[in-house]
């Protein structure tokens, strides 16, 4: 019998299926996920100070995909760390739950996490790479080379036994180069790929950008094949697992980023156009592709595209 259970970085999962961060942006919220059957819940990335977010509208479908820019709206460390506690309380042991955390300080960032580390989340994930920050924060840490392992490296010193994810972005020259040096100062595992871009649709009525922050972070299918791609370099790159992601809707996409190199699959736009049953919809059909092809688990397969 094919069986979609697996370990990643030591934590158990039912089954690869992971919401990604940001796709729900209020906390309590995504118990619908879980509710779901998803095998893991990645929340929205928290940051130091509260943020409102950008201005209206924050999101915009598109024939391929999605445009957003949120602008890491979340209640902030004090507020967000109560809202996060409460949601593991509730939740713990249903789905793993995932921490994301975004600062363009390093200092912050070490506050964060060590404001997490209490709340035992099965991960953190580091966001290092979100699009859409430039004008107050500064450009995120993980677009620089030297930035995203800088940030791990302090991060690993306050975060003890929580595995850290760096969660990557594909607007890089070299994104393997990237997880490297990200593995080599302690990540425990790598999530592939953040939004792409930042892109833009006009209203050609009005002739003005839509999206209210003007430009903002493309997911969706008409990304996938830069998500996979991205996910075989860093495959080829370093030893630890990857979380692989980035237009995946349909179980023949599940099939071919776990042949990239992914260990665990990231869909979220997908719940957008499908609700929130296409995580059943994909573990039913994974199973039916693996019954058929005599694969017992998915970590037979990770990486066999190389
Ligand atoms: C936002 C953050 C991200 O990491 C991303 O990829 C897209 C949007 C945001 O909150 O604006």
């Amino acid at each position: 019998m094919a069986d979609l259970s697996l370990e990643f970085c030591g934590v158990k999962f039912k089954n690869p299926f992971i919401l990604p961060s940001g796709i729900i942006t209020e906390i309590p919220e995504h118990k619908r996920a879980i509710e779901a059957g998803v095998g893991g819940v990645t929340l929205k990335s928290l940051t130091f100070e509260k943020r409102e977010g950008n201005p209206l509208p924050r999101l915009w479908k598109y024939e391929h995909g999605l445009l957003n820019s949120v602008g890491l709206r979340n209640a902030g460390i004090e507020k967000g760390s109560r809202e996060i506690a409460e949601f593991i309380n509730e939740h713990k042991g249903k789905s793993v739950i995932l921490v994301s955390l975004f600062s363009t300080r390093l200092k912050e960032f070490v506050v964060l996490v060590e404001k997490i580390v209490p709340l035992k989340p099965e991960f953190i994930e580091l966001n290092l790479s979100c699009p859409n920050t430039e004008d107050e924060l500064g450009r995120s840490l993980g677009m620089e080379k030297g930035g995203a392992g800088k940030v791990v490296k302090v991060v690993k010193k306050v975060s003890g036994k929580i595995p850290v994810l760096a969660k990557l972005s594909p607007n890089v020259t070299d994104i393997a180069d990237i997880a490297k040096e990200c593995e080599a100062e302690g990540a425990d595992g790598i999530s592939a790929i953040n939004t792409v871009g930042p892109g833009m649709v006009i209203d050609i009525e009005k002739r003005k950008p839509i999206i209210g922050a003007k430009k903002g972070g493309v997911s969706g299918p008409g990304i996938r094949p830069i998500a996979v791609r991205c996910v075989y370099d860093i495959f080829e790159a370093v030893k630890i697992p990857i979380l692989g992601m980035g237009g995946i809707e349909k179980w023949q996409d599940v099939v071919e980023m776990i042949l990239a190199g992914a260990s665990l699959i990231g869909v979220g736009t997908a719940t957008y156009t499908k609700g929130m049953k296409v995580y059943q919809e994909l573990e039913k059909d994974l199973l039916e592709y693996m019954e058929k092809n005599g694969i017992k688990n998915i970590s037979e397969i990770v990486g066999a595209a190389h």
